[in-house]
């Protein structure tokens, strides 16, 4: 029997526990770091949902990277893809020649962080290395190349950890799917 956490009143599956995701951590920097980065690398987290797992990532990642912040909207407030992505917010330092990571908090369609990839790529990154915390192999549509993903999970509507319901849960120390929730993933 899985855990079963109550949070304002809901209740939620604990997917992966607050321990499970930091045993994590310094293997999935350690795979960023296998990739070769400049010392002078760009850390960009893709809000809001990076917010999380960037900063806790961060701390396991050289302290010689800059950070900055990129802000992609697809899904609206709701929990359906619309296929559109839009870029909202985009990295205010300057990324021409410089190696990029990219620290998102799922890989779902791939369609977000993908137009991110081009978009950084475009703006004349030397590299830019993709790292996502879940991974949702099911549901790709879009090529997200040799991304570096903490965790496979199935086709599920995650909460925590950085990921939203509406805006709600973002702040959770696990990754959580509400019961009750099935049909909206
Ligand atoms: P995409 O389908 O890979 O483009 O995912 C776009 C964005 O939708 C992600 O960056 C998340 O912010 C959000 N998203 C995708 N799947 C989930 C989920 O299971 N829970 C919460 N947000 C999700
Ligand atoms: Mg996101």
């Amino acid at each position: 029997m899985s855990e079963v956490a109550e949070v304002g009143g809901e209740r939620l599956e604990v997917l992966l526990s607050a321990e499970r995701i930091a045993a994590r951590l310094p293997s999935l920097a350690a795979e960023v770091l296998a990739r070769d980065l400049a010392s002078d690398a760009i850390a960009v987290v893709a809000l809001k949902g990076g917010l999380v797992f960037g900063a806790d990532l961060l701390r396991h990642l050289p302290h010689t990277f800059a950070v900055d912040y990129v802000q992609a909207r697809s899904y609206g407030s709701g929990v359906v893809s619309s296929g559109h992505v839009e870029l909202l917010r985009d990295a205010l330092l300057p990324i021409e020649g410089r190696d990029v990571v990219l620290i998102d908090d799922i890989v779902d369609t791939g369609l977000t962080s993908a137009f991110l990839l081009a978009h950084l790529r475009s703006r004349g990154a030397r590299r830019v290395e993709l790292v996502a915390l879940l991974d949702k192999p099911e549901r790709r549509k879009a090529d997200v190349g040799a991304a570096i993903t903490g965790f496979a999970i199935p086709d599920v509507f995650a909460v925590g950890y950085g990921l939203d319901l509406a805006e709600r849960y973002r702040g959770l120390p696990f990754v959580g799917v509400p019961l009750g929730a099935s049909d909206c993933a």
